[in-house]
């Protein structure tokens, strides 16, 4: 399966959120290519708030930071995330990093692809938030239009993995072990869920009936979305 991770983090060895990611790596890779993103080093800009990317998303003053990692999101068949939990929600490199998409949210101009792809969100905390963080990341996720979501998460009880507790260590192998299995054995044949199918639906009534952007309007209907085509 042809993978794009973006960490939430440069930590490596020492994080929860990476070892889980790499278990999840070698049982889905399959040999197929993996490419990593860490933040904030691979996109270390926040929103300047500037709109461009609503009409030419070329424009972003940090569109070279992003190219590369939009290009290998839209090749991957898989994305995975990881954040750790910082005061119950995503690190804010990852916020600033998921505000740079908002052009692609689906009142304005969803990637088509997304529709076909699949993304797993791993985090982690010492005790409590994962449920707010992957929220943070699953709403994006959703606008986006990425057909299926799923979820990791563990509390660790602990601030690096080298002192996370053997019996979770092996607890945690096993759940990755099953999620993996369940990743797999649905690679074929999925559609979108039902919630995303549903705000597709409600955003191409809005286009109609509103108008708000012409760019976003023009869009959907230069993909024929406005008529009787769909983007799965
Ligand atoms: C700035 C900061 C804020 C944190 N906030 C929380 C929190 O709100 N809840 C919690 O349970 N753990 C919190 N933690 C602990 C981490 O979420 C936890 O140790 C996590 O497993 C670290 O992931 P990593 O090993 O991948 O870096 C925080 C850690 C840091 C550095």
């Amino acid at each position: 399966m042809k993978i794009t991770v973006i960490y939430g983090t440069q930590r490596k060895s020492k994080s929860s959120t990476y070892n889980i990611a790499q278990q999840f790596i070698k049982c889905l890779s399959n040999g197929d290519s993996v490419s990593e993103f860490f933040l904030p080093k691979d996109m270390p800009k926040f929103c300047s708030g500037c709109w461009n990317c609503f009409t030419d998303s070329t424009k972003c003053p940090h569109y070279d930071y992003l190219k590369p990692i939009t290009d290998a999101m839209d090749e991957a068949e898989l994305l995975i995330f990881t954040a750790p939990v910082y005061v119950y929600h995503v690190p804010g490199q990852v916020k600033a990093f998921l505000d740079h998409f908002g052009y692609r949210w689906m009142p304005h101009q969803p990637n088509k692809n997304m529709f076909r792809k699949r993304a797993l969100l791993i985090s982690t905390a010492a005790g409590a938030g994962t449920k707010s963080t992957l929220r943070d990341l699953e709403d994006s996720m959703m606008f986006w239009g990425v057909a299926r979501t799923y979820t990791f998460s563990k509390h660790v009880r602990a601030a690096d993995w080298d002192t996370v507790d053997i019996k979770l260590k092996s607890k945690i192998q096993n759940d990755v072990k099953k999620l993996s299995n369940k990743i797999i054995s649905e690679s074929h044949n999925f559609t979108p869920s039902l919630k995303v199918k549903a705000l597709f639906y409600a955003m191409k009534y809005m286009q109609i009936r509103f108008h708000y952007n012409s760019a976003d309007v023009e869009y959907w209907k230069e993909h024929g979305w406005l008529g009787k085509e769909k983007p799965w």
